[in-house]
């Protein structure tokens, strides 16, 4: 074949030299505009992983590489005066000059033909390849050519940096975060050779203009770093690698994702390769890993399918479907480190205490957890653990194996839960007339003998009408009160656990089906009178509702109050305003479904408003000691509705009415909704409010193990973590969490103890037979 790659970076040469090893009759050239061994940059860091796979592919580059090579296993955050330090994080450097001269020098062994100092404006300049591979960089003159077929999706990231280098040596990659007049700067710094280290500045831009670095030329922006980072280069002055750089020093960070891969020119395949397809952030520094494991993947696919050109399109289909997927995994890693690094400063570096603000920092990504960090460094994390535990109002005695952090208690005004685990509600359609009855004395009295610190009942709607369906629970009158007073005394009587009620009205989604009969479907008969902020459906085939009039309002904002207050005497703990999910406090929040043209609908405060009056008026009847939630839909995930950035000002809006915890759900508000699901994600929006606002969070939303409860709770993005489905297909979730991760101080029911021990005992056998494992 005849193959001709566009640019010489790793990518490029990586591929050439891969692709003429495994078949020398294959003609392949690398055209790179840059002169030979001149290139830009400073260090490149891979993983352990990576230099594994590179060994696999062609020993002696890695092992050049590896010669070349400096490991370092440490992480050292500074931050406020405090120096913290751990080990374990397995990290290799090279200077960038350095690889791609071995990578050169092997093309040129292996009979690669090379050109420099050209510049290629298509690819049509080489009409007699097989295969022109695109692996120009991020602005890639060969993507944007066919940019209808490529969909090149570029965003502009808000942060600036700046890349410099420095002659003096540091022993861990260190991250130095230094706070000036206007903001915080932080530099991102890591060894590449004996002598030589990365160093990357980063801010904002609102605090790089404050300073008026935006004007600012090289020499100056490399003096106020220097002069700001003093302490870390005591006296080292800072490098720049001026000849790369275009305009501003002060870069902004490109990610890039691209819709399709490869293109057929009518004489050649164009295949996209490394930066020319997709960017990483450097904050988690794998652009050129990314690059490498191209290379790597496309050769792989020729050999496996075959190198002959009429196979080409198989084996680019091969290639990209393989490669989409690993790369979503690291741009999405990349992507949370990123974001993180652009919220550091509003977010945390002024509000958490230097050792979670740096527990906060290692799991950035959310691709490290919490027991992943025990793996790599136990000592840091065991001590981190007793930190949290003391902070808690724990004892941790050094001898003792410290309490996890989910595990850890949680007092929110005169109510200490024993944990930060709560049960989520969750509507179980199984009551009549509204009345709790043994169903839910055995559901939920089971969930609490299972270890949740807090279990809430499911949406207990505030009047006939304000149900969802016939199935609902209610309090609306003493009946209903009496029997929640049972199951509420039997989880006081026989548990830890307390007990949480959340009150709601279902809005323009309730006269609906029970689950199991179709989920939001209209009732076939016996509807009920809907009300909403104004008159739309949720669904096109169902009840119309009626704009509440002021009545209305004043009626239901009494029922509220008036199932408040029989909860309070009920004997709840913790009271939970639904204003989540498209029911109705909901919708008054969401411009989607809030089209008033009153002080009820409108700009924030208006759509606020009545959930905020009904907020005060079950605030002023319920007990002043225990402590009311409010949950939000946080995303509703469809154009001009609200985001986390509406939610974070509704939150504040609560947060001033009196609110205790935000519970931060989101979605349901609109049909046409278009969720984005995965692990773990409602949490940014706990983050978010929890660090933004300064209230306490919970967060929700696809948490299923102790892992990620661990590392959410320790790292501050939530207070507390809701589960919902785990505790459906197990009531004992918190107990038996607790013994997976070899954790045996949480106590089992008196009852049921003789099964603890056994239980224990076969986790450890099990995890004694997986190799490494834990159970
Ligand atoms: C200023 C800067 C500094 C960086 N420094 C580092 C660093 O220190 N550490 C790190 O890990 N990552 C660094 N990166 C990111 C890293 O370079 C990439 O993620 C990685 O190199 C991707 O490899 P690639 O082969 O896909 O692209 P690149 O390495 O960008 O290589 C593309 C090559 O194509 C050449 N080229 C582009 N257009 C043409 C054309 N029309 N004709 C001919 N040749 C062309 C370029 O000169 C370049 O050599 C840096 C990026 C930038 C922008
Ligand atoms: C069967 C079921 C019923 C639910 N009912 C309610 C409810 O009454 N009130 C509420 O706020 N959320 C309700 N939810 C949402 C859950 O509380 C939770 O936010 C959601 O399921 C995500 O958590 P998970 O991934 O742990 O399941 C319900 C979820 C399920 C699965």
């Amino acid at each position: 074949m005849r193959i001709v790659c566009i640019g010489g970076g790793p990518a490029g040469l990586y591929f050439g030299l891969l692709m003429k090893k495994a078949n020398p009759a294959h003609r392949i050239t690398v055209v790179e505009r840059n002169r030979p061994y001149d290139t830009f940059g400073w260090g490149v860091v891979f993983s352990d992983a990576t230099m594994e796979n590179m060994r696999a592919c062609d020993a002696e580059t890695a092992r050049e590489i590896e010669d070349a090579f400096n490991h370092w296993d440490d992480i050292e955050v500074l931050i406020k005066g405090r120096r913290m330090r751990t080990t374990g994080h397995g990290f290799v450097g090279i200077g960038r000059k350095r690889l791609l001269n071995i990578l050169q020098a092997r093309c040129q062994a292996l009979g690669v033909e090379l050109v420099f100092d050209r510049e290629v404006e298509s690819d049509i300049e080489f009409p007699e390849a097989d295969l022109v591979v695109a692996c120009d960089g991020v602005n890639s003159k060969l993507r944007n050519r066919y940019a209808a077929t490529f969909e090149p999706d570029l965003s502009v990231r808000p942060n600036r940096y700046i890349w410099l280098g420095t002659e003096k040596s540091f022993d861990a990659f260190t991250f130095d975060f230094r706070r000036t007049e206007h903001g915080w700067f932080q530099a991102h710094i890591y060894k590449f050779d004996e002598k030589t280290s990365t160093f990357i500045v980063e801010t904002t831009e609102e605090t790089l203009r404050a300073h008026g670095l935006d004007r600012a030329g090289q020499d100056e922006s490399v003096a106020f770093c220097q002069t700001l980072f003093a302490d870390v280069l005591e006296g080292a002055p800072l490098l720049t690698n001026s000849r790369h750089l275009r305009g501003s020093a002060w870069l902004n960070f490109s990610r890039l994702v691209c819709g399709k891969w490869n293109h057929f020119n009518g004489k050649s395949h164009v295949v996209l390769m490394g930066d020319a397809a997709h960017t990483a952030h450097f904050a988690i520094g794998s652009g050129t890993k990314l690059a490498l494991e191209d290379a790597i993947e496309l050769a792989r696919q020729f050999e496996r399918l075959g190198d002959a050109p009429a196979l080409i399109p198989d084996v680019l289909a091969a290639y990209e479907e393989v490669r989409r997927v690993d790369v979503a995994r690291i741009q999405n890693a990349a992507r949370n480190a990123m974001e993180w690094f652009e919220v550091v400063g509003s977010r945390y570096a002024d509000t958490l205490e230097p050792e979670q603000f740096m527990y906060s920092l290692l799991t950035r990504s959310q691709r490290i957890s919490h027991e992943n960090l025990r793996l790599r460094d136990p000592v840091w994390l065991e001590g981190y653990e007793r930190w949290f535990a003391r902070r808690g109002g724990l004892n941790a005695d050094p001898g003792s194996r410290p309490t996890p952090p989910m595990f850890t208690p949680y007092r929110v005004r005169g109510v200490t839960l024993p944990n930060r685990i709560v049960m989520s509600p969750m509507a179980m359609y199984s009551a009549k007339d509204g009345v709790p009855n043994d169903f839910h004395l055995v559901h939920l009295g089971s969930r609490a003998l299972g270890g949740a610190g807090l279990v809430f009942g499911e949406m207990t709607c505030v009047s006939p009408n304000a149900r969802i369906t016939p199935g609902c629970l209610g309090l609306w009158n003493d009946e209903q009160a009496a029997a929640w007073r049972r199951i509420v005394d039997f989880i006081h009587g026989h548990s830890a656990a307390k007990v949480g009620l959340q009150i709601g009205h279902a809005g323009r989604k309730g006269s609906t089906r029970v689950a199991w009969e179709g989920i939001d479907q209209p009732l076939a008969d016996g509807n009920w009178q809907l009300l909403a902020p104004s008159a739309t459906s949720y669904l096109p085939h169902g009840g119309i509702p009626r704009a509440m009039s002021l009545g209305d309002m004043a009626r239901v904002k009494a029922d509220f109050a008036a199932a408040a207050e029989r909860g309070a005497a009920s004997g709840f703990d913790v009271l939970e305003l639904h204003c989540a999910h498209g029911y109705l406090l909901s919708s008054f929040l969401s411009p989607l479904t809030n089209r008033r043209e009153d002080l009820y609908g409108g700009r924030h405060e208006n759509r606020a408003r009545y959930p905020l009056e009904v907020f005060a008026a079950i605030r002023a009847v319920w007990p002043e000691e225990r402590p009311i939630s409010v949950r939000l839909s946080c995303h509703d995930w469809f154009d001009g509705g609200n985001t986390p950035e509406d939610a974070a000002i509704f939150a504040r809006l609560f947060k001033e009415a009196g609110a205790d915890l935000i519970d931060c759900s989101s979605g349901q508000v609109v049909r046409e909704e278009k969720p984005v699901y995965g692990r773990l994600f409602q949490t940014p929006f706990a983050d978010k409010i929890r660090n933004e606002v300064g209230i306490a969070t919970i967060a929700v939303g696809a948490i299923s193990e102790a892992d990620h409860a661990n590392s959410i709770i320790a790292a501050g993005r939530a207070d507390l973590c809701a589960l919902a489905r785990p505790h459906l297909a197990d009531p004992a979730w918190t107990l038996h969490e607790a013994a997976k991760i070899g954790f045996k101080s949480i106590p089992w029911p008196r009852q049921y103890h003789s099964g603890k021990a056994p239980y224990e005992a076969n986790l450890e056998r099990a995890a004694a037979q997986t190799p490494g494992g834990r159970a």
